[in-house]
């Protein structure tokens, strides 16, 4: 992206003043035609939006410096996916309706020069958002795909369906939330919203019907610091409340198969791998108790 560009879009912005909002106006009529999914991600009212509008722009005035300024873009990029639910594939919807906003706005005035312009101080900063996006994607926000994990619809007919599922889970959580390593994640919870969450994200898991409408487990978790100790714990503790649920060891198996394939996205070498989702968390850490064996 040469200066030229940043200096041109600067401009472009700067004489707006006012009329931005109807620039915003326009945006988001093309973005919604674009993706009416993304009234989600911009709920609220006109006012709303034109903040929200006028944050985006602001960021594009300012690039003039843009490497120097990339640290905090990449921040910007966390955010984007942690706490407003953007997603990688969203930029080329925002980019696509921006640049449609600018046409109708300016009308013949939008040179293809600008539109140059407009494009690459885009793309230059979407990309910083979007690399930052990508290495939290993986570990963080992997989407519930519940196609690619353990998938395997037998098993919950096996398991005689969403009942059997939510018995394994009683048995489980009563286990955990007196255990005294892992049950200390789970002071102050409600056992009873966990068992009924649990039982839908695992019922969607195991192919049935999806009902869960929570975080992804990456995101859930991202702020406890769990090891592969506490995974196998836990693994033995829910082994155990399918067995004594009645079935059998295959049954276990490969529920617990499914189970596993969760595991990638929760587990922490340390610390310094918990995601805090807002200024002055603290990581949740579970001090192995004096004498503990478990
Ligand atoms: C290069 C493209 C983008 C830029 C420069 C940008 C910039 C910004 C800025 C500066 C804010 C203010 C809050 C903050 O600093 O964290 C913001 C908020 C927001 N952005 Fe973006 N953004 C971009 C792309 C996207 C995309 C692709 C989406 C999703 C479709 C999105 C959704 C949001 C939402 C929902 C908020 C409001 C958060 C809130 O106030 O609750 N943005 N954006
Ligand atoms: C040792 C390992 C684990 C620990 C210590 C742990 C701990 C927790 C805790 C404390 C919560 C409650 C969070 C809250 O309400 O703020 C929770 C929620 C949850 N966990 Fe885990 N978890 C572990 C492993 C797993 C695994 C492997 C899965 C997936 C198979 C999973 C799926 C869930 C789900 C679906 C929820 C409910 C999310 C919601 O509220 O929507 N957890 N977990």
């Amino acid at each position: 992206m040469s200066q030229q560009h940043r200096q041109l879009v600067k401009e472009n912005i700067e004489l707006l003043g006012e009329d931005i909002n109807a620039l915003s106006q326009i945006f988001f009529r093309e973005l919604f035609h674009i993706d009416i999914s993304l009234k989600s991600v911009f709920p609220g009212n006109v006012i709303f939006l034109n903040r929200k509008f006028s944050n985006m722009l602001s960021t594009f005035k300012n690039v003039e410096h843009l490497e120097k300024i990339s640290a905090s873009v990449e921040k910007m990029g966390e955010r984007h996916i942690l706490q407003y639910g953007a997603q990688l594939a969203h930029f080329d919807s925002m980019q696509k309706a921006l640049i449609l906003a600018l046409r109708d706005y300016h009308g013949d005035l939008f040179s293809v020069e600008l539109e140059a312009a407009w494009n690459a101080v885009f793309s230059e900063v979407a990309d910083i958002m979007a690399q930052a996006m990508e290495k939290i994607d993986r570990r963080h926000v992997t989407r519930v795909n519940y196609d690619a994990k353990g998938y395997d619809k037998d098993l919950l007919i096996d398991v005689n369906g969403v009942q059997g599922v939510f018995n394994v889970h009683q048995r489980f959580y009563d286990v955990i939330f007196e255990e005294p390593w892992v049950g200390q994640f789970f002071y102050g919870k409600s056992k009873e919203a966990l068992i009924n969450k649990q039982t839908k994200f695992m019922v969607a898991a195991f192919g049935g019907e999806n009902l869960y409408t929570g975080d992804t487990p990456a995101f859930m978790h991202m702020h406890m610091f769990i090891t592969e100790e506490m995974i196998r714990l836990r693994q033995r503790v829910l082994r155990q409340a399918i067995l004594d649920e009645g079935f059998s060891d295959s049954v276990a198996e490969r529920w617990l198969k499914v189970d596993d394939s969760f595991t990638e996205s929760i587990v922490k070498a340390g610390t310094d791998e918990c995601v805090l989702k807002c200024l002055g968390q603290m990581p949740v850490i579970a001090k192995k108790p004096a004498g503990y064996s478990s």
